[in-house]
């Protein structure tokens, strides 16, 4: 199985949601073309792939688009975020101007806030999508849509990418527990509503969510950790201390990507499914970061 191939016929289904989403946007107004160029801004579409992924274990060949869908809404609201002169600052965002530069801030900040809101709708959308379908569990969709909307109102706020945003920036004293909780809070949170949304969406057992939300958690660490390696130099230049690499020193946090990595393989094989797709992501994340540390030297 090539663990790249397998990325990318999820990539492709992801963009065509994607252009569907567009297309419902609605009449063409500033802000909701900046929506538009934050979503067609390329991306790896990890999140939507797991959402589609994690389902796909399950067997029961339910459609998990519209809650994958949702967690990219999410994640690109958190960029649009994220890039701001208030936070980290960023001109650019996958090698293209970052959305404030283009729309400007007030843009930047209707549309974020726009995304998260479409966003919620398209998960409310997948529950009627699967009752239409008349998925097996149909009579448990509604109870499946109030999970859902739980889990992600916890991973988006306080609790989550908005509490660990908060701390990257303001935390003064960043030991090594406290750096983890950020990245968990900032990072783990959104990879969280991936798993589980695509575990509840594709009929799994509710039983299991607490083993679903530890696979989750090394997974979103393992990446995490992956990005602040990869990122840093710039991290350092713009003095951005909330960074693994520049906490633990690159052998250290080389360390504990791997850790987090088996971790995840383990828990895999305790969840019982077919997991041979999501072992081949994380086998491309592995190998994606070891060509990054190789170039780094
Ligand atoms: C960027 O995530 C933000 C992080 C949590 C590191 P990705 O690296 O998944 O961003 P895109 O969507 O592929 O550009
Ligand atoms: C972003 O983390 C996390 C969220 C947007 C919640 P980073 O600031 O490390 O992401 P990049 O490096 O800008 O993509
Ligand atoms: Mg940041
Ligand atoms: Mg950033
Ligand atoms: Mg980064």
């Amino acid at each position: 199985m090539n663990p790249f191939s397998i990325l990318l016929s999820y990539q492709a289904q992801v963009e065509a949601k994607i252009e569907q989403s567009i297309a419902a946007l609605g009449a063409k107004s500033k802000v909701r073309d900046a929506c538009e160029y934050a979503l067609r801004n390329g991306g790896k579409r990890f999140r939507p792939a797991l959402v589609l992924m994690v389902a796909k274990t399950l067997g029961k060949q339910v459609d998990a688009s519209e809650a994958a869908l949702a967690v990219e809404f999410f994640h690109t609201a958190s960029l649009i975020a994220d890039d701001l002169p208030c936070m980290d600052n960023d001109d650019e965002r996958r090698n293209m101007p970052s959305l404030h530069k283009v729309f400007g801030e007030d843009i930047a900040l209707l549309a974020s806030y726009a995304l998260i809101a479409e966003g919620y709708r398209y998960l409310a959308q997948n529950s009627e999508t699967l009752k239409q379908q008349q998925v097996s569990f149909s009579d448990r969709c509604d109870h499946l849509c109030v999970l859902a909307i739980q889990n992600v109102s916890y991973n988006t706020g306080l609790f989550g990418a908005t509490g660990g945003q908060f701390l990257d920036i303001h935390e003064s004293n960043l030991s090594l527990s406290a750096l983890r909780d950020i990245l968990h809070k900032k990072t783990v949170s959104l990879f969280e509503i991936s798993f589980v949304l695509g575990w509840l969406f594709g009929g799994g057992e509710l039983e299991k969510l607490p083993l679903v939300k530890k696979a989750a958690s090394h997974f979103g660490m393992a990446f995490q950790i992956a990005d602040d390696l990869s990122d840093m130099q710039q991290d350092l230049k713009n003095g951005r201390k909330a960074n693994m690499g520049l906490l633990m020193g690159v052998e250290e946090t080389v360390k504990m990507f791997h850790k987090e990595t088996v971790s995840f393989l383990t828990v895999l094989q305790e969840l019982d499914i077919q997991g041979q797709e999501l072992e081949a992501l994380i086998k491309t994340l592995i190998q994606k970061t070891e060509e990054c540390l190789a170039v780094q030297g």
